[in-house]
């Protein structure tokens, strides 16, 4: 059969309450064209993450039911550490309630003002985890990975001359972690090679630098590599993923990606000595060591999650589905972050909006239409998000790209709604010469994106 189906069946529905242009005309300029303002119940289709949005599946529901709320040493953290010991490998397993939570703890114990860290690209809370120790986040992707267009089967490869030049540069002393994304989320979910892992393996313990893996959707990763990479057709997801691991010497994740979970996270490390420092952080903010900050029930979840999440018929059906997206709407031309990633697909607004300037914000522009036209909640990753506005002169700087993202919350929206994306998505592209840009009206001094309100220019 060349049909590939979602390979599960819907057990309990949540509604999609429909609404019209005019409705959503209304909720639109009453949340200041912020689609972070509007209500979840005025959304259709709902793109705005993948994280924390997974359905469950009924074994994941059952496990709920079957979770040990003992304050210490309860049967639902055995079950947790088991899980993240056979997939991962790591010696030592810190719970925590997401995956900023690991990434305060292991940057606070290993970083120091003077100190880099690189990393294929930063995720915007690790870059901002790591900055506030006072080290400074270098993000050392290849340069195939910082243009939209380019294909490139391991877009996400860290680019390892690079990497042997800063560390011959500023000295292996100042370089207390190297970290690798998987997939890299910020350049567009775009995966690593078994081979790039390697040879950042092998330069960083030549060089006495701890690797650590950015987890959060390493089995989406693991699939890239079967499918892309020469030696892997053979082999499971899970084997690749161990494989992967076993050139690292720890790992952060939010278990609210691959982990199929609604909330949790988790720090892994081979070193004995960082884990009992690290253990201490963890009690003195997300909770004792056999819980962190999580419930038994979640830790019960994120252990049936994380092997479902390495099953071959969802991989393909994940992979496939947002695959389609992003071709259906490329072949009209739309243009995206080419090839498409594996949990999201990453629309060019610069280029599909060329008669609006970076200062007035063709994402944002484009992410209005999106909901204006269907309903669809998808977010800006460019000037909105990461331009910067000073404060003595108002003066505003664009972002390197004009990014807007839809991605695809894990087993939650069926072929029917992705075609429903594809065709409003295309309906905004055949106007595409009629739409405006837009300017802040109203913004806060950090991560201004979640709560500033805009006006459209000219009408
Ligand atoms: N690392 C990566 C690569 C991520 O994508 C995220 C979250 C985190 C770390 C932080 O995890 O949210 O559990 O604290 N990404 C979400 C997103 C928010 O929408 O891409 P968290």
């Amino acid at each position: 059969m060349r049909t590939i189906i979602e390979p599960f069946k819907i057990k309990s529905v949540e509604p999609i309450r429909l609404s019209s242009r005019h409705e959503r005309e209304e909720k639109l300029r009453a949340a200041g064209f912020n689609v972070f303002l509007l209500r979840a119940e005025d959304v259709l289709i709902d793109l705005l993450t993948d994280s924390g949005t997974a359905a469950m599946s009924s074994e994941q529901w059952a496990a709920v039911m079957r979770g040990d709320e003992s304050y210490a040493g309860s049967r639902s953290w055995y079950r947790f550490e088991e899980a993240v010991h056979a997939i991962f490998g790591f010696r030592h397993v810190l719970p925590t309630h997401q995956g900023r939570a690991a990434e305060r703890i292991l940057f606070a114990t290993l970083c120091r003002p003077g100190h880099i860290v690189p990393n294929n690209t930063h995720f915007d809370t690790t870059r901002a985890n790591v900055e506030f120790t006072g080290a400074v986040a270098r993000d050392l992707v290849i340069p195939e990975g910082l243009v939209p267009s380019a294909h490139h089967p391991f877009k996400g490869n860290m680019d390892v001359a690079r990497l042997e030049a800063l560390i011959a540069e500023v000295g292996r002393e100042r370089i207390p972690l190297c970290m690798l994304t998987v997939t890299n989320n910020s350049g567009g979910g775009q995966p690593v090679s078994m081979a790039n892992v390697r040879a950042v393996s092998a330069l960083c313990r030549q060089s006495g630098i701890p690797l650590y893996i950015d987890a959060c959707r390493f089995a989406e990763n693991a699939y890239f590599i079967k499918l892309r990479e020469d030696g892997y057709a053979g082999r499971t997801p899970l084997e690749i993923a161990r494989e992967l691991f076993s050139y690292a010497d720890g790992c952060t994740m939010s278990a609210k990606k691959d982990g199929m979970a609604n909330i949790g996270g988790l720090l892994a490390t081979n070193d004995e000595a960082l884990a009992s420092k690290e253990r201490n952080l963890l009690i003195l903010t997300e909770g004792f060591p056999t819980y962190g900050g999580m419930a038994g029930r979640d830790l019960d979840a994120i252990a049936v999650g994380l092997r479902e999440a390495l099953d071959e018929d969802y991989l393909l059906y994940r992979i496939t589905s947002t695959t389609y997206l992003g071709e259906h709407i490329s072949r009209a031309g739309v243009p995206i972050v080419q090839p498409p990633g594996g949990h999201a697909i990453y629309i060019d607004a610069a280029a599909f909006f060329p008669q609006i300037p970076a200062l007035q914000l063709p994402g944002q522009a484009l992410v209005a239409e999106l909901y204006r036209e269907a309903g669809i909640r998808a977010v800006e990753i460019g000037t909105v998000m990461f331009g910067r506005r000073e404060s003595e002169t108002g003066r505003e700087t664009a972002a390197a790209m004009e990014l807007v993202r839809l991605a695809i919350p894990r087993r939650v929206y069926t072929q029917s709604h992705i075609d429903y994306v594809v065709e409003a998505i295309l309906e905004v592209w055949k106007r595409r010469s009629e739409v405006r840009g837009y300017r802040f009206v109203e913004q806060a001094p950090i991560l201004r994106h979640f709560t500033a309100r805009f006006e459209g220019i000219g009408g």
